[in-house]
């Protein structure tokens, strides 16, 4: 990337909009993390907020650290400085479990489902302690959602096509009841129809009230079924704003929706 967009506050640009109002209480509030890594430092001073409802989007080159974000938040790495709020509460200190617990799920980059496993076993993890009464009715609301997990719940989830294992990733992450779900790069390897299936299907999960914090390399795609996004760049926020408005800067134009990274 040759371009380098000049640092801002991220709170300057993301003040005014109409629905969803960040100003309100966040479901998510990421203030000032720092995340470390041996001597590396590989995010400094990162702060967002994901309101109720909300669809919010990160956005960066590879290497930035969107991935290392998202673990920081799903508890899977640790901060090293700041905090990390979810509906009101610390949680930069919990275990995934307990994370999850909370309401918070994420579906990983590069899916990482169970391969040997049967995509109902898969379905079940995500469940975590459930009841087996509620496990049964949250199993049949997430297959009513991906009707093509339906028709393979004995198959093993490793011979699903690539679509199909993203499927059970976000059905898995589902399985908790999420209020709010974690999808890092969802619609990466797909098909440009299976593509538009995972937009449509983030529209619609939010539409049900789950609120979504999304990376993806679809910049594009991205910026239209987000209310805000935030651009990183080399383990900092450099840029934040309504996401309509971000597909009108000329910064983001030149960097991410021309060029080289489409
Ligand atoms: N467990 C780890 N140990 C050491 N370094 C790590 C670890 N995880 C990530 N990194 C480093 O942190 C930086 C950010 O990585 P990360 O995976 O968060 O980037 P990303 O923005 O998700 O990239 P991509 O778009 O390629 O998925 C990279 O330089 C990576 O090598
Ligand atoms: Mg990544």
């Amino acid at each position: 990337m040759s371009t380098t967009l000049a640092p801002v506050d991220p709170y300057s640009q993301a003040q005014g909009f109409a629905t969803p109002d960040l100003s309100m209480a966040p479901l998510l509030a990421v203030e000032a993390l720092g995340v470390r890594m041996g001597i590396q430092q590989i995010l400094s001073d990162v702060s967002l907020r994901v309101p109720e409802r909300g669809v919010i989007t990160v956005l960066g080159a590879n290497g930035v650290g969107k991935t290392t974000l998202m673990r920081t938040i799903s508890g899977v790495y640790r901060a090293s400085t700041g905090r990390i709020a979810f509906a009101g509460e610390p949680i930069e200190r919990l275990r995934p479990h307990r994370i999850v617990a909370r309401g918070l799920a994420q579906a990983p980059e590069g899916r990482q489902i169970f391969s040997n496993m049967s995509v109902r076993e898969n379905l079940i993890l995500g469940a975590g302690r459930a009841k087996s009464a509620e496990r049964r009715q949250v199993l049949e609301e997430v297959l009513g959602r991906f009707p093509v997990l339906a028709e393979r719940m004995v198959q093993q989830a490793g011979s699903l096509s690539g679509g199909e294992q993203q499927m059970l990733c976000i059905g898995r992450a589902l399985m908790s009841r999420p209020r709010l779900l974690l999808l890092d790069e969802p619609s990466l390897g797909l098909a440009p129809r299976l593509v538009r299936q995972i937009f449509a299907l983030i529209l619609s999960i939010r539409g049900s009230g789950t609120s979504i914090l999304l990376v993806e390399q679809n910049v594009r795609a991205a910026l239209e079924v987000a209310d805000h996004a935030y651009v990183m760049e080399s383990g900092r926020i450099v840029l934040a704003g309504k996401a309509a408005e971000l597909r009108d800067d000329r910064r983001v134009k030149d960097v991410y929706l021309g060029g080289s990274i489409h």
